[in-house]
């Protein structure tokens, strides 16, 4: 597999927050007045400021540690799988192909237009859509519907705190999501034969508000890379990889759910939910075990043993009551 990314300096998981820089972020937080999680943009400016990277190539100063809870056997996958093996077709189909041509990519300057039905619509450049929110590393299990997973140290901002801060109306019942169109730059988006673009995701208002539902801006504790979303993505972990849509430029609260681009393209195969089932295969493979990529196993770790696959990707108890009498075969 070729990976032409410069190596983003190779983190050991127990380098990515420090305690004496998740201390010293406290103290920012502190002096600032700001409560974690507080939404008065204007107080929060200055730790925005200190804990944000100036460039791509510098991490985050410090993120505080948030949710994260993994079984026994779950060990990080190595940053060289993380980003060198990925689906974002935008930039070709291959698994390798976003590493090799999302170089050209400029992630920065972006905006995030948030509309629909909420009372605080606007389009925001991409500081001041995060200021208002704290950041948080989360360790999560990603499984792709294609029955691979990794484990992941994502660095980003509660979904929740950003559905609240625009104030969507009663009338509002899921959030769609779009991904930039950008065909001089991503070279899936040329010719024929890609996906319809834009790349559009969903959830329900109440999912997005669940706590473990995030909008990811790095990943081992620096900028996303081009390759993983640069600068903006969703990250729902108890759902497929494919509901966490990348490069967000989007938001929009709606009444009906959204026409995610996977259902659309194949929906005997792909649903709206996606929530991660070993009961409910896929029509052409298992949905019971997965490959683990994390280094283990031969071929550079892609070659990994096989694992069972658990309801809702090992977040039951944090989920399940958002499906409560739903036939979870049906919706999947
Ligand atoms: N978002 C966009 N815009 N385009 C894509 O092709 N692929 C999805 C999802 N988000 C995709 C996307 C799929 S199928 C998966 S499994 C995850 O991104 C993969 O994320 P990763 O490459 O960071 O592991």
């Amino acid at each position: 597999m070729l990976i032409r990314r410069k190596k983003a300096s190779g983190v050991a998981s127990h380098e990515i927050t420090p305690e004496s820089v998740y201390l010293n972020r406290r103290q920012i937080i502190k002096a600032s007045g700001l409560v974690a999680g507080s939404l008065v943009a204007g107080s929060a400016v200055s730790a925005f400021d200190a804990v944000m990277p100036k460039d791509k190539t510098t991490k985050f100063a410090g993120v505080a540690k948030g949710y994260s809870k993994l079984g026994e056997t779950d060990k990080l996958t190595p940053l060289e799988l993380a980003t060198g093996y990925n689906n974002f077709y935008e930039f070709g189909t291959g698994k390798d192909d976003p590493a090799q041509n999302a170089g050209p990519f400029k992630p920065l300057p972006w905006t995030i237009k948030v509309d629909g039905l909420c009372a605080k619509p606007g389009t925001l450049d991409f500081d001041d859509f995060l200021k208002p929110h704290a950041l948080e590393e989360r360790i999560y299990r990603m499984r792709c519907v294609e029955a691979w997973s990794m484990v992941i140290p994502w660095v980003g901002i509660s979904l929740a705190d950003v559905v609240k801060r625009f104030e969507p109306q009663g009338s509002a019942k899921y959030i769609q999501f779009e991904t930039i169109v950008r065909p001089e730059e991503m070279v899936g988006q040329r010719g024929r034969g890609g996906l319809p673009w834009p790349y559009v995701e969903g959830l329900r208002i109440d999912e997005a508000s669940n706590p473990l539902a995030i909008l990811a801006v790095g990943l081992y504790g620096a900028p996303l890379p081009n390759q993983n979303g640069a600068p903006l993505r969703l990250v729902v972990p108890w759902k497929y990889g494919f509901k966490g849509i990348k490069s967000i430029v989007r938001m929009s609260f709606v009444e009906n759910e959204p026409k995610n681009t996977w259902k659309a393209m194949q929906s005997s195969e792909y649903g709206f939910y996606a929530n991660v089932n070993p009961k409910v295969d896929h029509p052409r493979w298992t949905q019971a075990s997965e490959r683990r990529l994390d280094g283990g196993g031969s071929l550079g770790g892609l070659l990994a043993a096989r694992r069972p696959t658990l309801m809702f990707n090992g977040y039951e108890e944090e989920v399940a009551g958002l499906y409560a009498g739903m036939n979870l075969a049906t919706h999947y």
